[in-house]
């Protein structure tokens, strides 16, 4: 449709969310972050990190992440830069040993198993995928070589969300766990899991640039021991060093404070309104919003077809009979942005976040938008 007719639509006021951000990282920041970040500027922002104000802020930020997901005594809450994207490279030189097998179904969990296809000092790894939409079936090799597990909580390039289980092994094989866009929104128990790691853009509405990785007791002495045995690895890269920085509260190279100032006001939010429970509940509000309306509409229908498998904070919408660029061109004209599909998945799609920040009643609001525009474009 003629782009100038579409950008001149207006949505009446009356039916438009409180806020407009529904991306899937960079995700929403409340305000009440940016007050916070505003307050931060003379003692936190532009400080030195060595020193105690950024020190005891990222220390908070460790202790919040702990109480938030509950982890056992003996975890550590290892922080570094370079986002998950930096972490997969990471895992490749400092917590597989030899040989790993991956979950793939999407973007995200393909990226980290090429990481490891392509390490030298890796085997082939052993890679069960699905196609998109879909999530793959756990099969655990009860007597294989592998060494280390990976899966990805939240694909979020198709919205697809997988039940993390640790494998029944006698043995000491790690569960590593790409929870970027899970965390903080999707319950999880840390018995079936070694390595739970995210970046803070999505879930924790603070901003790119950083990895945080919960680390259990056994991944802890893996990464010890491989760090031990002397395998090459680039400092920036190297977990042994990431933990030693960690557990006294700093980063081996400059962090961005900022990024730590709104994490740190978001988990405080989070803890004060009831924890990770109060998160899932207002995630799971949202996402029954969304899906219930999309399986009532004749144009759109969730991509996800198994239920079980729709994530709370990911929606993925497939239309029909309407171009989904055309109602992201009238949403983005009236400042709702962001809801478009994962650009490589190719799909006449729109996809929602809804994290903890985004108000239930906000996706509620979104949905009225959009049967708005089907009706005015169609
Ligand atoms: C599931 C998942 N893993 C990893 C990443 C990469 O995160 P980052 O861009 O912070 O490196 C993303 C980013 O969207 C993601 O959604």
């Amino acid at each position: 449709m003629n782009s100038t007719v579409l950008t001149n639509l207006r949505i009446p006021s009356e039916l438009l969310p409180s806020d407009g951000r529904f991306g899937s990282g960079p995700s929403k920041i409340r305000a009440s972050q940016i007050d916070a970040l505003i307050s931060s500027s003379t003692h936190l922002l532009g400080t030195s990190h060595r020193q105690a104000p950024v020190k005891n802020l990222i220390g908070s930020v460790r202790s919040q992440l702990s109480e938030l997901f509950a982890i056992p005594d003996g975890w550590q809450v290892l922080i570094g830069n370079g986002g998950a994207s930096l972490f997969w490279d990471a895992a490749t030189f400092g917590l597989i040993h030899k040989c790993s097998q991956h979950y793939v179904f999407g973007e995200f969990s393909s990226k980290f198993a090429q990481a490891v296809r392509l390490a030298p000092h890796l085997s082939e790894p052993i890679i069960v995928e699905s196609p998109a939409g879909t999530v793959p079936a756990l099969k655990f090799a009860q007597d294989s070589q592998v060494d280390t597990y990976c899966l990805t909580h939240n694909e979020t390039s198709t919205g697809a969300t997988m039940n993390l289980l640790r494998p029944a092994r006698p043995d000491d094989a790690l569960v590593v766990v790409d929870a970027t866009s899970a965390a903080g929104s999707i319950a999880w128990s840390a018995n079936e899991v070694d390595v739970y790691y995210f970046s803070p853009q999505k879930g924790f509405a603070s901003e790119g640039g950083t990895w945080i990785a919960l680390c259990s007791p056994r991944a802890i002495e893996r990464i010890e021991s491989i760090a031990k045995s002397k395998r090459w690895c680039p400092a920036s890269l190297d977990l042994s060093i990431a933990l030693e920085n960690s557990k006294a509260n700093q980063t081996y190279n400059t962090p961005s404070i900022s990024t730590f100032v709104l994490l740190d006001e978001q988990l405080k939010w989070m803890l004060n309104n009831g924890g990770l429970p109060w998160c899932v509940e207002r995630t799971t509000t949202s996402a029954k919003y969304l899906y219930d309306w999309a399986e009532q509409r004749k144009f759109a229908e969730p991509f996800i077809s198994d239920r079980q498998f729709r994530s709370p904070v990911v929606g993925a919408i497939d239309l029909v009979g309407v171009d989904a660029n055309d109602v992201n061109v009238v949403l983005r004209a009236n400042k709702i942005v962001d809801t478009d599909s994962y650009r490589k998945l190719g799909r006449n799609q729109l996809r929602v976040s809804m994290f903890p920040a985004v108000e239930p009643t906000d996706v509620q609001k979104l949905t009225a938008c959009i049967d708005f525009i089907v009706e005015a474009i169609s």
